[in-house]
């Protein structure tokens, strides 16, 4: 298994301790063998998948869409008030991944999971899981803002009214304000509470989706790339954002921009052709990565 690391002195040394490139990185001198994938990602990742106290805790997971495996051992922990960042190529399973975590891939058709996903102990795949509250503890938010056609206060007051969260219209009243506002967004919207949510601005709009998700008071927030459709402005706001929430939530997101990684996460997961190759430390990923192919990826000579 030697050749599934980076050997840290030699290769560390070779780039000049700090590489440059993408991110100020540049590539060292080991080569891509494609060919040796398989069997030199089998096992564990490289790193540190494991943390103490996790809120979630993956292992071996697998998932197949038919036939097709898109998700291959995958073994991880989540720390609790942190953010988990996962990057890597197109059609690594970075999705796939955030959606085994509050069991979307059951709505995919041929889609099966296997391995074991704890969530705060107790496996989310058990028979008894109620799936419905499950989503509740796990709120999502997707690429491109998806409001309902409803109003502002309709949209952050949907998830409470369907769990029953609140006995009175002045707690859902109190309840919408405070996502809001958890959300960024009250300022911008709390004298136009009845209009549209469709109406806002994009950056509102993916706002007012956290705010949704945080209004049914969840413990983990999952993001697939929340800022690909937005400006860099609404995106510094999200960034802000992810940066206050995880005070409180556990919080992974996809992205495709390592920058944006570097700025907002504490961990990251390097993912390849379905595996995860490297979990570790954002700095000690992004700076040090101790996979050829993480090496590779952060560099700009693969991806
Ligand atoms: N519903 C599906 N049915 C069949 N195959 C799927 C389905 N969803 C994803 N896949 C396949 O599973 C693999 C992983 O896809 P996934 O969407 O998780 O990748 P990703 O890393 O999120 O990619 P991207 O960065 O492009 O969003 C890909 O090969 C993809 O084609
Ligand atoms: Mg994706």
């Amino acid at each position: 298994m030697q050749e599934t690391t980076r050997s840290d002195s030699s290769d560390h040394a070779a780039t000049g301790g700090l590489l440059s490139g993408a991110l100020g990185t540049k590539p060292s001198n080991r080569v891509h063998i494609p060919a040796a994938l398989s069997g030199e990602l089998a096992g564990r990742p490289a790193g540190e998948p494991e943390v103490a106290d996790p809120v979630f805790s993956c292992r071996q997971v697998t998932v197949t869409y038919r036939d097709k495996q898109a998700l291959i051992d995958v073994t991880v922990d989540i720390a609790r008030s942190q953010v988990l960042a996962c990057i890597g190529p197109s059609g690594c399973g970075k999705s796939t991944f955030l959606r085994c975590l509050n069991r979307m891939n059951d709505t995919i058709p041929g889609a099966h999971v296997s391995g074991t996903i704890l969530l705060d102990g107790q496996d989310i795949y058990d028979k008894r899981q109620d799936v419905a509250r499950l989503r509740a503890r796990i709120g999502m938010v997707f690429q491109k803002p998806n409001p309902f056609p409803k109003s502002i206060y309709d949209n952050v007051a949907y998830g409470p009214r369907i769990h029953q969260l609140t006995r009175t219209r002045a707690e859902l009243d109190e309840l919408v304000c405070n996502s809001l506002q958890r959300a960024g967004l009250w300022s911008e919207v709390k004298d136009r509470l009845q209009s549209l949510g469709t109406g806002l601005s994009g950056g509102q709009q993916q706002r007012l989706c956290i705010a949704r998700a945080l209004a049914v008071q969840p413990e983990v927030i999952l993001m697939d790339e929340p800022c690909s459709a937005l400006d860099p402005i609404a995106t510094a706001h999200i960034e802000d954002l992810i940066e206050e929430l995880r005070r409180t939530y556990a919080i992974v997101i996809v992205t495709h921009s390592m920058q944006q990684a570097a700025r907002v996460s504490q961990r990251t997961a390097y993912f390849h052709m379905g595996r995860l190759v490297e979990v570790g430390e954002t700095d000690q990923v992004f700076t040090n990565p101790r996979h050829r192919l993480t090496e590779d990826y952060i560099t700009g000579r693969f991806g």
